[in-house]
């Protein structure tokens, strides 16, 4: 296992740096071979050190499958200090703005490590995809919620690409704004926008969770319980069969036909938790999106496309609820947005604790980690109220 791993590496970072001698005499060949053989030699010495440490401490980040919530605090990480440059800029690209058109990004975005485990210490960690318009009105209080786990979490931001405003050089946000495009709710291009912020996400092959948030999304608890609620199995994504009633398909377009037919269509909240595995399958999907864009330009695809294509494929370890508590009753179009004056000591902790759910097949009463819409005039008293409630701050 070890040699043949350490062989693999050899040849794929060798290959462009050594091109094969050219055919003169055999002395320079037989240094050629010599050569290799001590650098292999070196390199499976070192390698089998780091297999033997990362082995170490991949398991004591993954036992949080069972948990029975409040769950217990996550250990600092100590991010890959042993990859070398070259290595650790493959694993996690620096230049979060770079040039790359959809097309680029998406195919880069699909490359699989065929090499489950990664030679490196590494934690897993949970992306954060922010999909705003412009600014992020509450960020002063996700910056609380991420400070202290640095390693733990990424954040990558969609806004229209017109929006110009700054983000303070010590936020979280600061230069994670991803290359954007206009998007208009309902239509297809919403669904490419995320999509857009998964492959952008999945470029860092430490990212393990991905979560979409708004602008207008909190956190309802502290970080370490949000990470280890997300490391396990399960994923959560909202699906139901809206069918009875009049209304019941109305988005859905028969020219999807031969591909998705009715009985497939399902809908649900577009906040979605999924793990690397479906962030793979959404961005490299040819044979369902497709039809979304063909066909389904204004059908409020970010609301049909996950569930419906979960449901075609069936996929497995799906939770069918959403991770953000809304309120939908004031309006049936829109989801009540709360201002400062709702946020009490009350209404948070229903939003915590107000309901009951499966984890892992246990009930709990934690169902939901995150809640919107809360406006910019909420910060205040969600600044005064998280370290009393949401624990941290
Ligand atoms: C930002 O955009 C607004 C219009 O959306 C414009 O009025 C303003 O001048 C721009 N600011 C800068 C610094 O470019
Ligand atoms: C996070 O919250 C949980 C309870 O919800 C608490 O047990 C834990 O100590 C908190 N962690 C930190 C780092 O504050
Ligand atoms: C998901 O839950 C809803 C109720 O919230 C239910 O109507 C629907 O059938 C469920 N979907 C699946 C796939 O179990
Ligand atoms: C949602 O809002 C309505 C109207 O304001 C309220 O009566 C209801 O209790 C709220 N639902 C939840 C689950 O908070």
């Amino acid at each position: 296992m070890k040699s043949s791993r350490s062989s693999s590496y050899r040849q794929r970072t060798s290959s462009p740096l050594w091109p094969s001698p050219p055919s003169s005499s055999l002395t320079i060949k037989l240094l050629f071979a010599f050569f290799f053989l001590a650098i292999g030699f070196g390199l499976g010495i070192i390698k089998g050190h780091h297999i033997k440490s990362s082995t170490v401490s991949r398991s004591s980040s993954s036992s949080s499958s069972s948990l029975n919530l409040p769950a217990p605090p996550v250990k600092k990480a100590k991010p890959m200090i042993e990859a070398r440059a070259g290595f650790k800029r493959y694993m996690k690209p620096t230049d979060i703005m770079h040039g790359m058109s959809d097309g680029e990004l998406f195919w880069k975005a699909s490359m699989v490590p065929r090499i489950k485990k990664l030679p490196y210490h590494w934690f897993p960690k949970i992306a954060f995809l922010f999909l705003t318009k412009g600014e992020i009105p509450l960020a002063p209080l996700w910056d609380k919620f991420f400070k202290g786990h640095g390693g733990l979490y990424s954040i990558y931001v969609h806004s229209d690409p017109l929006f110009n405003g700054s983000v303070p050089i010590g936020s979280v946000f600061y230069g994670r704004r991803i290359r954007s495009k206009k998007t208009r709710w309902g239509h297809v291009n919403m669904m490419d926008a995320e999509i857009r912020l998964l492959a952008n996400a999945l470029l860092d092959f430490t990212n393990e969770r991905f979560i979409l948030l708004s602008e207008s999304h909190i956190p309802l608890f502290n970080f370490s319980t949000v990470y280890s609620y997300l490391m396990g199995p399960t994923i959560y994504i909202e699906s139901y069969n809206n069918m009875p009633g009049p209304t019941g398909r109305i988005h859905y377009r028969n020219k999807m036909g031969p591909v998705i037919r009715p009985e497939h269509w399902r809908k649900g909240s577009q906040w979605f938790d999924m793990d690397r595995k479906l962030a793979l399958e959404v961005i490299s999907d040819e044979k369902y999106y497709p039809e979304f864009r063909k066909h389904c330009k204004l059908c409020v695809a970010h609301e049909h496309y996950l569930p419906t294509m979960l449901n075609i494929n069936r996929w497995r370890n799906v939770e069918n609820r959403s991770l953000t508590w809304m309120n939908w009753s004031k309006n049936e179009y829109q989801p009540a947005r709360f201002s400062g004056d709702e946020v009490t000591i009350e209404f948070l902790k229903k939003l915590r604790h107000g309901r009951s759910c499966k984890y892992n097949s246990m009930e709990t009463r934690v169902c939901f980690l995150f809640a919107r819409k809360f406006l910019p005039n909420c910060l205040g008293r969600l600044l005064e109220l998280s370290p009393i409630i949401l624990g941290f701050g």
